[in-house]
């Protein structure tokens, strides 16, 4: 059972157990100018499951992802290992939930590496030779270790992508929700964080234009266009549909 620590008192998660780690029932979704970014969404994820999430851009991608956390809250019904995001819940399940963001620049905003990595384990209430001991690893995951001291914000954008996901992973969560992990990385980054995550024995929903990372790594496939879930099942067949992709916009790997 996880053990959330907060301010040093354990936190006790009963709900965990035998939940979904995601849960989406009849989500429907408008941005305030009235665009009606998701429609009527329903998706559920086991825990331990790797689901990739694809689609041309503007189908609505980051728009579901961002409702995992309670950053757009929407109509329906939403839980995080079996918790319904809602306000009072939302410290909790941003401590299930590793979000990485589209763009880096919505996640860094300390002055150095180290203090954007630190952060996370640091407002878990974590002891500071514990912070500093998962910061040093995420950095290590990441392949950034030298790169502690230096300004996050005058990165490159494969840099400040690969710090972001360390603050991600520096809290070690349950569930890893990244958006576009791969945008941006060079090839040898990108090799690095596939093997990565391909260690990584969690539950994780992966946005991605990368169908070359969804054959390698993702079991199960989620496709989605005009706001609307249009296909989910094996990632091995939907890939071999030509002609489905295609109407969506995919091309094969
Ligand atoms: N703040 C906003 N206000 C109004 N409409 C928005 C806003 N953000 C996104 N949209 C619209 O919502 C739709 C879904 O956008 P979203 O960013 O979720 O797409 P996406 O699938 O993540 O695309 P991409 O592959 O380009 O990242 C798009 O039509 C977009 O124009
Ligand atoms: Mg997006």
């Amino acid at each position: 059972m996880p053990i959330h620590h907060h301010q040093d008192k354990p936190l006790i998660v009963p709900h965990a157990v035998d939940a979904a780690a995601l849960t989406l029932r009849g989500v429907n979704f408008a941005y305030p100018d009235g665009h009606q970014a998701l429609k009527n969404i329903s998706l559920e994820i086991a825990q331990g499951e790797k689901v990739a999430l694809v689609g041309p851009n503007g189908a609505g991608k980051s728009t579901l992802l961002l409702q995992l956390n309670g950053v757009f809250q929407g109509e329906g019904e939403i839980q995080v290992m079996g918790l319904p995001v809602l306000e009072k819940n939302l410290p909790l399940i941003r401590a299930y939930v590793g979000m990485v963001f589209q763009n880096p620049d919505d996640q860094l905003f300390s002055p150095t590496v180290f203090e954007d990595v630190a952060f996370g384990p640091l407002h878990m209430g974590l002891a500071s030779a514990e912070v500093r001991a998962r910061a040093a690893e995420a950095l290590q995951q990441v392949g950034m270790e030298a790169y502690s001291e230096r300004l996050s914000y005058h990165l490159s954008l494969g840099e400040k992508k690969r710090i972001a996901i360390a603050t991600v992973l520096s809290m070690h969560p349950d569930i890893l929700v990244f958006d576009e992990p791969t945008g941006g990385l060079d090839p040898r980054s990108r090799r690095s964080l596939i093997e990565l995550l391909d260690a990584m024995e969690i539950t994780m929903l992966v946005s991605t234009h990368d169908m070359r990372l969804v054959q390698e790594l993702f079991p199960r496939m989620v496709i989605m266009d005009g706001g609307q879930i249009v296909a989910d099942g094996s990632a091995q067949e939907l890939l071999a549909d030509q002609a489905f992709l295609h109407s969506h916009g995919l091309e094969q790997p």
